[in-house]
């Protein structure tokens, strides 16, 4: 990798959670190929829970400095409560920032190398960007969703004041929302601040989505985790958005990527005994909670399909406890199904075996499972989730979506039915290896995405 004449010092902050740490990381370690010192911000308990799962990531990512910051709640307090965790975030993080930043300022004095001069912030923690302003240095925002998404996100104001949405952020109508001449028009059940099963979470989700508008305007650039080819127009609507993605690290960094919990290895032997394209794999990243009905559900189904199957149970996957009823179910299954608390997912979704994803199409996952051209299977629960899906179901053609009966659970024949048809679409398959094929190019030598990376960074070091 090249160095550069004058040293940066880049301070990059994502929103504590993994679907944020994670591309923001890989980020940082892009960034830190060019000889540009990171430093990397988690709150205390982000911090805390990676350095965990991940032991000897301090020492042995010498490339990148981790530091931690308060978010203002005590150590063993519950995180999953969306308001008490916003308010917190909202009043401690930005002074806590600030006085990082003052204090690096101080310790760095006649040291130019070691100064922090540019910030990278996740544009859902926007907050940062305005921090950094304040103090004169440069920044840029990064945006973990789709470009889609944050097309959509941008528009708020214009489609509260058309009367499309109202100031809680729900839709008006159950026509399609068209926010450009330019962009497919987006569905009304699609607004990425949509928390279904839980009205409290889509308040605060709003709370948070209706702030970047504002945010946005702290930085002329908004690096995005997509690539130009895969959403064309979302791009073409907004100046600034510059698309780095699929976002990846070389397989020797593989293990620095800071997850959350310890990742289950045991799984990859166990993928390299089945034959290529047999093994279904189910996973719903870091945040989605089962009911205790949808988890029995989604069990009874894998089971009965009777194929092999590779899924991920977190400890915190379900509302009410489970353990009598997984304990006699992996008896059951033992032959063909394995479950992990937490796998290396983009391994596994690298790896020959795998037919199938059945996902919550988080974006991540989402991505991963493009880069790789493995066939989605679709049951969106909150967020972005919803518009994922329609990309993948609608536009791309890359997977199918199950539906759920009133109580909000997908009952086995549907996810039976969906799995057979996913897995035998030759039209699917076909349009999975075309995405495969453009994204693996974006990234590659000339690609469309390393060169916007390649600009950004060449800009910066400027
Ligand atoms: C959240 C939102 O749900 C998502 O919609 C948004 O776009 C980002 O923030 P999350 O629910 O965690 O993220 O989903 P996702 O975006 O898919 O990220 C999960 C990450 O965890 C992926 O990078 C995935 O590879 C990783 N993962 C998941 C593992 O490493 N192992 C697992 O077992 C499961």
């Amino acid at each position: 990798m090249s160095t550069m004449a004058k040293l940066k010092h880049v301070l990059v902050i994502p929103s504590p959670a993994q679907g944020h740490v994670t591309p923001l990381l890989k980020l940082s370690h892009c960034i830190a190929d060019y000889g540009v010192k990171v430093t990397f911000v988690n709150t205390e308990s982000i911090h805390a829970q990676v350095m965990a799962a991940n032991p000897g990531l301090d020492d042995e990512s010498r490339r990148i400095k981790f530091v931690a910051i308060p978010d203002g709640l005590e150590t063993d307090e519950e995180r999953r409560d969306s308001t008490k965790m916003v308010d917190s975030v909202l009043r401690v993080m930005p002074g806590h920032l600030q006085e990082l930043l003052e204090q690096v300022k101080q310790q760095s004095k006649g040291n130019e190398d070691e100064q922090i001069n540019f910030v990278i912030a996740d544009l859902t923690a926007g907050w940062v960007l305005e921090v950094a302003e304040r103090m004169g240095i440069e920044r840029a925002g990064f945006w973990p969703a789709s470009v889609s998404t944050l097309a959509l996100t941008l528009n708020i104001p214009k489609l509260i004041e058309d009367g499309v949405i109202d100031n809680k952020g729900c839709a008006l109508k159950n026509d399609l929302i068209t926010i450009s001449k330019d962009l497919p028009p987006y569905k009304s059940n699609d607004l990425t601040w949509s928390c279904p099963q839980d009205p409290t979470m889509q308040k605060d989700f709003f709370r948070c989505t209706s702030a970047i508008p504002g945010y946005s305007k702290h930085s002329t650039s908004v690096l995005c985790n997509s690539f130009h080819e895969l959403e064309a127009s979302a791009c073409s609507v907004i100046p600034g958005a510059l698309p780095i993605g699929p976002l990846i690290v070389s397989a020797s960094l593989f293990h620095l990527r800071g997850s959350l919990w310890s990742e289950d290895a045991t799984c990859l032997n166990w993928l390299d005994q089945h034959p290529a394209q047999s093994v279904i794999y189910v996973a719903f990243g870091s945040t989605t909670v089962f009911s205790q009905e949808q988890f029995y559900e989604l069990a009874l189904s894998l089971e009965q399909i009777g194929r092999p199957f590779l899924w991920v149970v977190r400890p915190d996957l379900t509302d009410g406890p489970v353990t009598e009823f997984h304990d006699r179910f992996l008896q059951r299954v033992r032959n063909y199904g394995k479950v992990v608390q937490w796998a290396p997912q983009e391994e596994v979704l690298a790896h020959p075996s795998v037919a199938c994803f059945f996902t919550h199409c988080g974006w991540n996952s989402t991505l991963e499972a493009l880069s790789n051209g493995v066939p989605l299977l679709c049951r969106p629960y909150f967020g972005d989730q919803f518009l994922d899906r329609s990309l993948i179901c609608d536009v791309w053609r890359v997977g199918l979506g199950v539906v759920s009966d009133e109580n909000g659970v997908t009952r086995r024949h549907e996810v039976r039915t969906k799995i057979l048809a996913v897995l035998g679409s030759d039209e699917i398959r076909a349009n999975c290896l075309r995405l495969k094929e453009m994204a693996r190019k974006s990234v590659g030598k000339g690609g469309s995405s390393l060169k916007n990376l390649q600009g950004f960074i060449k800009d910066m070091i400027a």
